[in-house]
């Protein structure tokens, strides 16, 4: 064992690995320059040891941070069954149903192990149950313009965004985009829109990926409306936006709407992979015995963090510190809106999701901030995205928020002496 440590040990230097993945892995992602080897609280330390505050989480996963002790606690104790597959029992899966069901006032639980496949399983389970309550025609789906869902073949169906889909056209056939801007025709769109033939409706509480955008209570209410009077699904998406994120276990606890499916993944397992689809009692038998299944889904492991992360939130302090840090985070960065106006476009979100809109193409702020040793994201072009941990502090907002406005400063100027191009 020690020995086999050793050989990974020698071949792990930053260039070694760089090298490596240039090689032999599927040149997929355009990494940043950072190689992390270890963790604690909101910091990230990388191979050379330096220090970076995590403004980004894995993209939303690791919301409590590095090395957190319950976290080590439950690795610790669960490490003797970490698989069982789906042919047996075992102790957690059950219990963290029941706390999932409880939390959303929905009915029953699909384990599943991302978010593309928790969007994907949504999808199946309300085609299957428009079949099943013999309404045959009813097999299309409508989903939002600037819409992410995952990279699945059913979830790239209804991801709006053309540089998404392109490549892997043709997709599966009936999906409709529309507009959620709040004009009375959009709303008029939604109404025409989700008609007879639709199965279901998925909708992202907040658009993520599409650079943080709250979809308006209004909105959701017209749709609301519509999938009832037709009988198409609701499929709320809270991948992103779930457990948490917002102030509420929930995003939709912070809306008028109740969904019929709601789909959630990233932080669930607390850095082991799960996701889940949960259903309401109206169409929990659109999937039966064989229709779907999953080797990974609820595996004991991830199912036990799970279980220690939703205690986490019931608790409610972890809950109360989202809403009181994302709502200085806002307003401080609300306020170096409005100090810089021609540069920030607008700054949303909800809780600790934050998203800031330059009038300027922001990747280079991203890369900068990562090399003064913060981490986020430029998503949508121009939207820098804030996910951190829950337990990010104050203090360290405040101090990334400085260096941030510095840089902000600098790569504009940059962008205007390049004569607007990136
Ligand atoms: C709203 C939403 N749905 C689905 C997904 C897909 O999740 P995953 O990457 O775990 O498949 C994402 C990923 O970012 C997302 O933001």
């Amino acid at each position: 064992m020690e020995a086999q440590t050793k050989v990974i040990e020698s071949s792990i230097t930053f260039s070694n690995i760089q090298q490596l993945e240039s090689q032999f892995l599927m040149q997929t992602y355009a990494r940043n320059p950072v190689m992390f080897v270890r963790g604690k609280g909101s910091t990230l330390y990388d191979d050379r040891g330096k220090a970076y505050l995590d403004f980004i989480a894995g993209i939303g996963v690791n919301v409590l941070g590095y090395d957190h002790p319950r976290v080590r606690r439950v690795l610790k104790e669960q490490a003797n069954l970490l698989h069982t597959s789906n042919l047996y029992y075992h102790q957690y899966q059950g219990l963290l149903a029941e706390r999932l069901v409880k939390a959303s006032g929905l009915a029953r639980v699909f384990f599943c192990n991302t978010g593309a496949e928790s969007v994907e399983g949504a999808l199946k389970l309300a085609r299957a149950w428009q079949r099943r309550q013999e309404r045959e025609d009813k097999t299309e789906f409508v989903a939002l313009v600037n819409s992410f869902h995952g990279r699945t073949m059913g979830a790239l169906s209804v991801t709006a965004q053309e540089k998404y889909r392109k490549p892997f056209e043709p997709l599966i056939s009936g999906v409709h985009f529309i507009d959620a801007d709040l004009s009375e025709n959009d709303f008029a769109e939604a109404r025409e829109a989700i008609n007879e033939r639709t199965a279901a409706v998925i909708v992202e509480t907040i658009q993520g990926e599409s650079g943080v955008r709250p979809i308006d209570d209004r909105f959701l209410q017209v749709v609301r409306k519509a999938c009832d009077r037709v009988n198409a699904l609701l499929i709320l998406d809270e991948v992103q936006c779930g457990l948490g994120r917002t102030g509420k276990i929930f995003a939709f606890e912070n809306t008028s709407v109740k969904p019929d499916v709601l789909c959630v993944a990233k932080p669930l397992g607390l850095g082991v992979p799960l996701g889940a689809f949960i259903v309401a009692e109206k169409a929990v038998d659109g999937l039966k015995t064989g229709d779907h299944g999953s080797t990974f889904g609820g595996g004991p492991l991830a199912c036990r963090l799970s279980l220690e992360f939703l205690e986490m939130l019931q608790e409610g302090q972890l809950m109360q510190r989202v809403t009181e840090v994302g709502n200085y985070f806002r307003k401080q960065l609300g306020k170096m809106q409005r100090r810089h106006p021609e540069l920030i476009k607008e700054v949303r979100g909800l809780g600790l999701m934050v998203g800031a809109e330059m009038n300027f193409p922001c990747k280079s702020v991203a890369t900068k901030m990562i090399e003064q040793g913060y981490l986020m994201n430029c998503t949508h072009d121009t939207v820098l995205r804030f996910l951190p941990p829950y337990i990010i502090k104050k203090s360290e907002i405040s101090a990334m928020l400085t260096k941030l406005e510095e840089v902000i400063v600098g790569e504009a100027r940059q962008f205007e002496s390049r004569g607007g191009s990136s």
